[in-house]
């Protein structure tokens, strides 16, 4: 969290909940808002059979780091939609998996909670954005057509590997991308806990994750609306964190690689003092190593950039690697900074910047 973050809220923090928060995705999000500059963890939601327990005892806490010191008096509950608004909490993040989340997410966003989801169930829907702030930030006035700020809404964010790869092509749309062909290495922590049984993923690479090459092409024509055509192969491999994906491009315009540096290199973020999001999305360096998956955590903040190397160019065909941190970037920190860019643009309008203020049903709200 930057010292300079933006302050647009009163001084209480928001409280917000995790739905799921014991998977991994959700523990990305409980180490992130255990010491969030503009929200409070207030709710930690997991299955019914788990509710009323302690979670550090119901978690396997898979993280690098540590569970934070208030998150360990946390205990988990069940989804009481009663008790969140009498608490004060409108804004609830969602690691459901898709199943559940198809289900879920719309009871909730019809009982008026604000939803920012990493389930691909309503990332289709025509009025859901699916929302990477640094490459699409105007997908946001989308929760407009879902109702708000008279009923509730969801966004989303991108599957891990699109995004990754959304954020490092947004600077080069200038350029008329053609063509995308895209292998990806995928850890395993993108397919949850426990996921793949360890027989099938020691010592192996697995060339197929199911429905992660249609997300791709869809996702990334909903994202930046290149009108490229896309060749994904998505391969899961023996890592735990971090996606790595080579690239290879084709332009409407001949384009030279120090174009293509370049453009990484402006690449700014339009709103660089939201607490989450990194100035620069892009980091590009030239050494021949880099990137690498163990790299996935680095960055400011951590696990926020994307990283991006090996650049050439073969014949009119421009290649490159990047590595998206499929938690951080591509889930949990995804979507904390969406919601960072909702309060930012529309915190006074729904009276969220009042901070602790108790949540009255639909028809109260502004
Ligand atoms: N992993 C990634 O890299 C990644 C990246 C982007 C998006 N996503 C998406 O994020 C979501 C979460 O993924 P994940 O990897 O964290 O999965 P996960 O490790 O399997 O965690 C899912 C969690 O949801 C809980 N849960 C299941 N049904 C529930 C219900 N009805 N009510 C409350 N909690 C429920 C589970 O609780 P129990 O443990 O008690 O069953 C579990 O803790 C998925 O939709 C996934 O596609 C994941």
């Amino acid at each position: 969290m930057s010292e300079n973050s933006l302050n647009y809220l009163s001084k209480e923090k928001i409280n917000v909940a995790v739905l799921g928060a014991a998977g991994v995705v959700g523990q990305v999000f409980v180490q992130a808002l255990s010491h969030h500059a503009w929200f409070t963890l207030a709710a930690v939601i997991g299955s019914d059979s788990k509710a009323g327990k302690l979670y550090s005892a119901e978690t396997q806490w898979l993280l690098p780091s540590p569970l934070p010191e208030p998150a360990t008096k946390l205990i988990l509950e069940n989804l009481d939609m009663d008790s969140l608004k009498k608490r004060g909490i409108r804004i609830i993040f969602s690691a459901l998996p898709a199943e559940a989340a198809k289900t879920i997410e719309p009871t909730l966003r019809e009982k008026g909670f604000y939803i920012f989801s990493n389930a691909g169930a309503l990332r289709y829907e025509k009025d859901v954005p699916i929302l990477i702030p640094e490459v699409n930030p105007e997908a946001l006035a989308n929760i407009k057509n879902q109702g708000f700020p008279n009923k509730g809404f969801v966004v989303t964010n991108a599957n891990c590997s699109t995004t990754g790869l959304a954020v490092a092509l947004a600077p080069l749309k200038k350029f008329g991308i053609k063509e995308v062909f895209v292998s990806t290495y995928q850890s395993i922590s993108g397919a949850g806990y426990p996921g793949l049984a360890s027989f099938d993923i020691m010592n192996n690479t697995i060339p197929y994750i199911q429905g992660e090459e249609e997300k791709m092409i869809v996702e990334l024509e909903k994202i930046l609306e290149l009108g490229a055509a896309v060749y994904p192969h998505c391969v899961r491999v023996p890592v735990l964190f971090g996606h790595l994906e080579t690239v290879w491009l084709s332009f409407e315009k001949p384009v030279e690689t120090d174009d293509i540096r370049g453009a990484w290199q402006k690449f700014e973020c339009a709103h660089p003092g939201l607490p989450s999001l990194p100035l620069h999305p892009v980091v590009y360096s030239d050494e021949s190593r880099f990137p690498q998956s163990k790299m996935s955590f680095w960055g400011s903040p951590s696990g926020m950039q994307v990283f991006t190397g090996r650049l050439r160019k073969e014949k009119e065909r421009v290649g490159f690697s990047l590595l998206v941190n499929n938690l951080v970037k591509g889930a949990a920190g995804g979507a904390i900074a969406n919601a960072e860019l909702f309060l930012h643009t529309y915190g006074y309008e729904c009276g969220l910047n009042t901070g602790g203020q108790e949540v009255n049903d639909e028809k109260d709200r502004g």
